[in-house]
């Protein structure tokens, strides 16, 4: 997606000029002419930056910085200040109130498209930090409780062993094989939070989405064979797709957890269509399309949560994991359902660049 700037200035003969140069620079552009102006069209822009003008009738640059620095939705978007004298006290003023950079007029357009560019690049670094930082510290606590858990979980599974092995009491046996079962459920959901741990990174290259679905489908026919149901399963792909950078492995297994949901969640019979197309911001779509339960509204939006499952037994760490990978690829995940009717996710992903 082309990052969003809002120009504002009232100055039509320079903002005509700065607009111009900005979108030659591959940036979508917004426009005000005074301040406020500008906070009405930040709401509806939602813009990555904003470069804006001091000098400005009804409502003056400060008085917008000021007024989008104090409000918790657009504090954290970067502005760049346009001062008209090259005066110190404009400046002082101007990173106090919490402006990231200010650019003196007369200003030369390169000027301005680089001091963009970098600023941009600086806020996409510390978003993917603070995105990290969570994602390491959501690991290590997992992978602490799983640490945990194994030691005596083997030895709750090794005496319930000796007990059902050694006991005559048909009862008494039953209920030993309880404590394995369970036993064996819990192994099941630290492999999964492994799992999770050696996806923690991805490793990028030039790949074919087509050989990834492919491959992901192949391995949820299996599982659904295992389930004994009757599921079929339609592609519909866009022959010779653009090459996508991805890690293969972790990008099947992005597939495979979603494939694997709609299989789960198809009683007995159904249908799952998987398809991609080109979307009109230039990223492929790959869409899951389902025919299975279904889900409520408020189940939807923590679907992406850790430890989130409908399900018995289950780590509900699939679309976790799912969603993690996606991320590492750069592309969006969306999942959209409705009670008994089916769901249908789509993942949005972005051509390699030639
Ligand atoms: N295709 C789907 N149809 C219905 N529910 C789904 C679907 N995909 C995900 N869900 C819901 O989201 C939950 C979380 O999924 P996931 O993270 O894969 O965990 P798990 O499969 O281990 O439960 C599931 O338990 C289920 O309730
Ligand atoms: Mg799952």
């Amino acid at each position: 997606m082309k990052p969003r700037i809002l120009a504002v200035d009232d100055d039509e003969r320079n903002l005509a000029l700065l607009t111009a140069k900005l979108e030659r620079e591959g940036y979508e552009v917004g426009t005000a002419r005074n301040g406020i102006e500008a906070l009405q069209k930040v709401k509806d822009l939602h813009p990555d930056l904003i470069i804006m003008d001091v000098m400005m009738p009804q409502m003056d640059g400060y008085e917008a910085l000021r007024r989008l620095k104090s409000s918790e939705e657009t504090r954290y978007i970067p502005v760049i200040m346009l001062t008209g004298r090259a005066d110190i006290e404009d400046k002082v003023m101007g990173f106090e109130v919490g402006a990231e950079d200010y650019i003196n007029k007369p200003y030369s357009l390169q000027e301005v498209a680089a001091r963009v560019k970098s600023l941009l690049r600086m806020r996409a670094l510390q978003t993917k930090l603070r995105e990290a930082e969570r994602v390491a510290a959501l690991g290590e606590m997992v992978d602490g409780i799983a640490h945990e858990i194994r030691n005596p979980l083997t030895a709750i599974g090794g005496m319930a062993r000796r007990l059902f092995e050694g006991e005559t009491d048909p009862q008494h046996k039953e209920y030993a094989q309880w404590i394995l079962r369970s036993v064996e459920r819990l192994e099941r959901i630290i492999l999964r939070i492994d799992e999770y741990k050696r996806i923690l990174t991805s490793t990028l290259a030039k790949g074919d989405i087509n050989n990834v679905i492919f491959g992901a489908v192949k391995d949820v026919k299996e599982f659904i064979e295992g389930e004994g149901k009757e599921i079929t399963i339609k592609t519909n792909l866009m022959p010779d797709p653009p090459p996508v950078n991805m890690d293969y492995g972790n990008l099947k297994t992005a597939l495979f957890n979603v494939l694997q949901n709609s299989a789960e969640a198809i009683e007995r019979k159904g249908e799952i269509t998987v398809e991609t197309a080109p979307a009109h911001d230039q990223t492929i779509a790959i869409r899951v399309i389902d025919t299975g339960s279904g889900i409520s509204g408020d189940e939807i939006r923590k679907v992406f949560n850790p430890f989130q499952s409908s399900k018995f037994g289950s780590a509900g760490l699939g679309l976790t994991i799912t969603y993690r990978i996606i991320q590492d690829h750069g592309g969006e995940i969306e999942l959209q359902s409705r009670k008994n009717e089916g769901t249908t996710v789509t993942i949005r992903l972005h051509p390699a660049e030639k």
